[in-house]
């Protein structure tokens, strides 16, 4: 199974973005969380940011939209031309309708829950989405501790991705470092978000290396 590392930019040093962003090369994916202010208690980046990341870096971005009104932001991103939008399941009431219309604007359609979600009522539309983002922490801030007893929903979803034969990559986020990613990653995440384990390192494209061996060794079997 290919996994992903996708580092999560609200970690790093927002004076020297660009330069942030070639630190990490080697990664799979830049993970964009924007935040509202209302969904969650913190305020982050919003479409100029993302105009302009997209014009510095070759590495595709991944948003993950932390905001309430997403029927009206979710597809304003995706026109911009980013590889993936995620919306929380908590924002809306027509998950389904949003993704298809992210789908048709170009863009993979991912679908957020926070801990606190129960994963059950989306399973049985998991093939309307290209990716399901099972939270490790409550969102809102970076460098909080994984918290391991979100991993049922992940076992739960890699099950019916397999007997359903579906392509939908199953990602993680908050807490992740080189000993919660064996955790996720046996639990059936493919999709892995770090933000302080990446930037905070040395040598962060070491740090994505690493992460991925890491990922790769304990690749969850069924
Ligand atoms: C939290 C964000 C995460 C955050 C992860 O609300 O969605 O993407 O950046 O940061 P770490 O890896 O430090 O927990
Ligand atoms: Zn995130």
């Amino acid at each position: 199974m290919p996994v992903r590392i996708n580092p999560s930019i609200l970690a790093a040093d927002f004076a020297h973005l660009a330069r942030e962003l070639d630190r990490i090369s080697s990664a799979d994916a830049v993970h964009v969380d924007v935040m509202d202010n209302h969904f969650v208690p913190n305020l982050t980046f919003g479409i100029p940011v993302v105009e302009r990341l997209l014009q510095v870096t070759e590495l595709p971005l991944d948003m993950h939209l932390m905001i309430t009104d997403v029927d009206r932001w979710a597809p304003s991103f995706a026109e911009l031309g980013v590889f993936s939008v995620t919306f929380h399941a908590e924002a809306t009431d027509e998950p389904v309708a949003l993704a298809r219309r992210l789908r048709q604007i170009g863009a993979r359609a991912g679908l957020a829950i926070k801990p606190g979600t129960p994963v059950e009522p989306y399973l049985e539309v998991l093939d309307e989405f290209d990716q399901l983002l099972v939270m490790t922490v409550e969102p809102g801030f970076g460098g909080q501790s994984f918290m391991p007893e979100t991993m049922g929903k992940l076992v739960a979803a890699r099950e019916v991705a397999s007997r359903s034969g579906l392509d939908v990559w199953l990602q993680v986020d908050g807490g992740i470092n080189l000993q919660t990613i064996e955790v996720a990653a046996r639990a059936g995440a493919d999709t892995f978000v770090a933000g302080s384990s990446v930037f905070g390192a040395d040598d962060a494209g070491e740090q994505v290396g690493l992460l991925r061996q890491k990922a790769l060794e304990h690749t969850h079997v069924a």
